[in-house]
């Protein structure tokens, strides 16, 4: 089969190879699954680098998650097990954590309701506990992991303010039904909260970036408000003063979405059957920018390194025309 592969870690576009390689064989506990669409995330970018949490041994295949099918036909969603993970024509994945494809999404759609809206779930209503007309600001609102905090913050009643970089994203945070966009390359995000919130603040603060979008959520988050911390697509980890959360009288709550797996595998069941549930309302539907070949997964892995995307982008290996 055809694999993207790195042998040495680096910026994806020159460490990912496009290989021919042994189909892989599944473990104990595992299937082989047929890869309909391999989602972009942020992460692969990291693992490309060698900069993620997990270290893959080398040569592996980024791809964390996938939509793919059973070898007895079942469109199914999951995380592939690293070394073999998802640009790929074919993957490994632990059989008991299959999550069945929502029949009102593509696959497209399908392989991007998983780890970007779970992590949004948890963050939300698990971590944060989001309440109905509470304000939820929400940082890189116009990518893969913010569009899904949207939606879910919109489905949950709450007023959401987008934070975006540069004006195209700004048009997508608006049609993903932001009730205000602050574009971060031309605007006070701290003023421009104050003002739409009366003073107040954010109630929730969803941040997957870090840096000085974390040093403005400080700022502007409201009393007994929650700053959720996601990720550090921006690069710096903050290293916050307590005695400022102790004097604002505001939280800041770790999220590992990954460790629900092991911890409490049976809430991102539940979790799916809720998103499955919204995605058949039409209350949430992942933003698919561009479904892109297998040729061309280390192009876009790229793009999202560089964080010009929206949305996600999906691998579709059925695209290259090639796919067994
Ligand atoms: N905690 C968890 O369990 C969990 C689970 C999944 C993902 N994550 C994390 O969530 C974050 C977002 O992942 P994603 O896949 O959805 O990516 P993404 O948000 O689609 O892309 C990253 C976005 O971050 C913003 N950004 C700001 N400074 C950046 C920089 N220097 N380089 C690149 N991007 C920058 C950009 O949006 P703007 O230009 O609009 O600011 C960019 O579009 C990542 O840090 C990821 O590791 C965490």
């Amino acid at each position: 089969m055809q694999a993207w592969r790195v042998h040495t870690p680096g910026e994806p576009r020159e460490a990912m190879r496009l290989e021919e390689v042994p189909d892989p064989v599944p473990g104990d506990g595992e299937v082989r699954l047929k890869v309909l669409a391999a989602n972009v995330n942020f992460p692969d970018a990291l693992l490309a680098r060698g900069q993620y949490q997990i270290r893959p041994p080398l040569p592996f295949t980024p791809g964390v998650e996938i939509c793919g099918e059973t070898e007895d036909g079942r469109r199914v969603i999951a995380n592939p097990t690293l070394p073999h993970g998802g640009f790929a024509e074919y993957v490994t994945a632990p059989a008991h954590a299959l999550l069945p494809a929502p029949d009102t999404l593509d696959d497209a759609e399908a392989a991007a309701l998983h780890i970007g809206y779970q992590t949004g779930w948890f963050g939300l209503h698990r971590r944060a506990r989001l309440q109905p007309g509470e304000t939820l600001l929400v940082h890189a609102a116009a990518g893969g992991v913010g569009s899904a905090a949207v939606q879910l913050g919109k489905a949950a009643g709450a007023t959401v303010v987008g934070v975006v970089g540069g004006k195209a994203k700004a048009r997508t945070a608006e049609e993903l039904g932001c009730d205000l966009v602050i574009d971060r390359t031309g605007e006070d995000i701290v003023a421009r909260v104050k003002e739409f919130t009366g003073g107040r603040g954010a109630d929730v603060v969803y941040d997957p970036v870090g840096g000085d979008a974390y040093t403005a959520s400080a700022k502007c988050v409201a009393f007994e408000g929650r700053i959720v911390v996601v990720g550090f697509a921006g690069g710096t980890v903050p290293a916050p003063a307590l005695n400022h959360a102790l004097v604002k009288n505001y939280a800041i709550l770790g999220l590992h979405w990954g460790l629900y797996a092991t911890k409490d595998p049976a809430a991102i069941l539940a979790c799916h059957g809720e998103l499955t549930r919204l995605a058949a309302e039409g209350a949430v539907r992942p933003l698919v920018s561009e479904r892109v070949p297998l040729t061309a997964a280390a192009d876009a892995v790229q793009r999202v390194a560089d964080g010009t995307t929206t949305g996600r982008l999906v691998v579709v290996p059925s695209l290259d025309g090639g796919s067994r």
